[in-house]
């Protein structure tokens, strides 16, 4: 379903946070790839389950089972947002990176000394780190590379895909310059190899539509903190993996998924707060079925947000002294756009931005390696603008004047 710039001004009254004036100035959320505000909904679900039904799950009185029933109620809105064929492909921690790391531990015991894991210089180091850390037991980290517009290299990925290849690890889009990746060579190649695909979907999560079983992968995490949501992260399994794992729990815990991979409680008021995320960003939707409800409302919001976001690209690079770094707007991107300002450092141009109420990040954003890879690291890394449904051109004409006033 379409979504314009009138029902972006509609939604804008749902996040109370987009309300703020510091120092006589509207604040511009232009940070959205680090963490979202949050609808109303979400406020009120966090709140209300600490009001209502705070409780441990499994017990035998209401407010328990009003946890039982929210966690299962949870599983199922996020398994209609990632186009997982049941609720138990999904399990919650506390983070991607936490997730990612519990998974590198239980992967590594069926691995054997010489065994390949196959990572990118797009990732952000949450999907390097994890693994990078296992060439300690021996194995074999082998690295994509990037190209200077922000692609991956598709030969390089043939060549460092190998017959001793037991993981392909690669970002679905970047949350340093918006690029999404093209899955084709590492599915194929993963494969061809036998081997399992991880997909880092963070941040293209909060932009595109997910479709697990189309894109074919073996194991899919985002964090719900970028779409809406509190801080919660989720992993999606292939159905009758996870079981196979030797994951790391207590003989008290639950052997089957999506249990087996969950540590401990879970922040169920957060998860509250994840339901209530996927329920508001529907509600932009039509449909019969709350998978059709969240894709078309996915596909609207994206359209809106690349939009918006090629009109920045297209105005940015017109300012003397500005570069854009990444891909341009003509084919799948994520709305968020990287640049630096000729002989201005992009801490100082956050810092003066931030000053005007336009919420940037600079730096690397921990997508250190594409900033490495980019020469940009010893320069302080990049100036980056997400665009997220709220955002509006307006806001945007106030960072172009803002940036022009900077570089000129
Ligand atoms: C592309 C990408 N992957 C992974 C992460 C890490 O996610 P989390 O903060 O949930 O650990 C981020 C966070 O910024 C990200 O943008």
């Amino acid at each position: 379903m379409p979504f314009t710039a009138e029902d972006c001004e509609r939604a804008r009254r749902d996040f109370p946070a987009l309300g703020r004036i510091v120092e006589g100035q509207a604040l511009a959320f232009l940070d959205g790839p680090a963490g979202t505000q949050v609808p109303e909904g979400v406020i009120e679900a966090v709140s209300g389950y600490y009001r209502t039904s705070n409780a441990n799950t499994h017990g035998e009185f209401p407010t328990s089972r009003e946890s039982d029933r929210l966690l299962q109620e949870t599983r199922e809105t996020v398994a209609a947002f990632l186009g997982a064929p049941s609720w138990r492909q999904v399990s919650f921690g506390q983070n991607m990176t936490t997730l990612n790391y519990a998974l590198s531990h239980a992967l590594v015991k069926t691995m054997a000394p010489g065994d390949e894991i196959v990572v990118t210089q797009l990732d952000h180091e949450a999907n390097r780190g994890p693994w990078l850390a296992l060439q300690e037991r021996g194995i074999v980290v082998r690295e994509v590379a990037l190209r200077p517009d922000g692609t991956l290299d598709p030969g390089d990925f043939a060549r460092q895909v190998t017959a001793r290849t037991r993981l392909v690890a690669v970002v679905m889009a970047s949350n340093a310059l918006g690029t999404v990746t093209d899955l084709a060579p590492a599915r194929r190649l993963a494969r061809q190899a036998g081997a399992w695909l991880l997909l880092d979907a963070v941040h293209y999560a909060a932009h595109l539509p997910l479709d697990v079983q189309e894109l074919d992968a073996d194991f899919l995490l985002c964090s719900a903190y970028k779409f809406y949501g509190p801080h919660v992260g989720i992993l999606y399994t292939r159905p009758g993996l996870l079981e196979q794992l030797p994951t790391e729990r207590l003989r008290t815990q639950e052997e089957q998924a999506p249990w087996r991979f969950e540590m401990g409680t879970l922040n169920h008021a957060a998860l509250a707060g994840v339901k209530a995320a996927l329920d508001y960003l529907s509600s932009w939707g039509e449909g019969e079925t709350p998978r059709q409800r969240i894709v078309s409302a996915m596909n609207g919001i994206a359209a809106y947000e690349h939009g918006v976001g090629a009109y920045y690209y297209d105005e940015v690079r017109r300012i003397p002294g500005v570069t854009v770094w990444g891909p341009d707007f003509s084919g799948p991107r994520a709305p968020t756009v990287s640049i630096t300002i000729d002989g201005v450092h992009p801490n100082e141009a956050a810092r003066r931005l931030g000053e005007k109420g336009i919420q940037v990040w600079d730096g690397d954003f921990y997508a250190l390696r594409p900033v490495e890879a980019l020469g940009l690291a010893e320069r302080g890394g990049l100036i980056r603008t997400g665009i997220v449904m709220y955002n509006t051109r307006q806001e945007v004409d106030r960072l172009l004047e803002a940036i022009a006033g900077i570089a000129g």
